[in-house]
């Protein structure tokens, strides 16, 4: 692990992925990694486009396959302006219900295929938890995060 902060991006409309975002954040706390939780509710794009440090997305999806109606703005200007995020690494932590059968997950699924066409370095795999199958995304969260993307930041 060579980074010493990870910014962590949440978009949720029930707070499920917040949780699981704070979650993620104390185990890195554990593990002396600072981190910065916010939520995307109006944020500025800047928060991503001037990021320092590796970003993790939590996102949820809602309507019919959007990301959550907090987190619509972002995605949209984000898409409009296209910026070039080419120095961003990120992780995504996406969640959904296997219910929605044809839209699962595709809150994360939005935000990941943006990022990849501006040019960000996902690091690992995605994840995305399914609502449906009895398993608590804040403990899969963590799991995944230890497995899979704590040694690549
Ligand atoms: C009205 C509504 C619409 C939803 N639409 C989808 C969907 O299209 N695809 C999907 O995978 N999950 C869908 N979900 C499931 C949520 O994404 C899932 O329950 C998630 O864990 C909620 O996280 P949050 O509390 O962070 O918003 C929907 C849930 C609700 C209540």
């Amino acid at each position: 692990m060579n980074s010493e902060k990870l910014l962590i991006l949440v978009a949720t409309m029930t707070g499920t992925a917040l949780m699981a975002a704070e979650d993620i954040a104390e185990y890195c706390n554990e593990i002396n990694l600072d981190t910065d939780i916010i939520e995307i509710d109006n944020s500025d794009l800047d928060i991503l486009i001037k990021a320092k440090s590796p970003v993790l997305i939590c996102s949820s999806t809602y309507g019919q396959g959007d990301v959550p109606d907090s987190a619509q703005d972002f995605y949209n200007k984000l898409k409009e302006l296209s910026p070039d995020l080419s120095h961003i690494n990120y992780a995504l932590f996406g969640l959904g219900d296997m219910t929605y059968r044809d839209t699962f997950a595709y809150g994360g699924k939005k935000f990941s295929n943006l990022l990849d066409s501006l040019n960000a370095t996902k690091i690992g795999d995605a994840f995305y938890h399914d609502a449906s199958d009895g398993s608590l995304p804040e403990e899969v969260a963590v799991e995944w995060f230890k497995n899979n993307i704590k040694e690549q930041l």
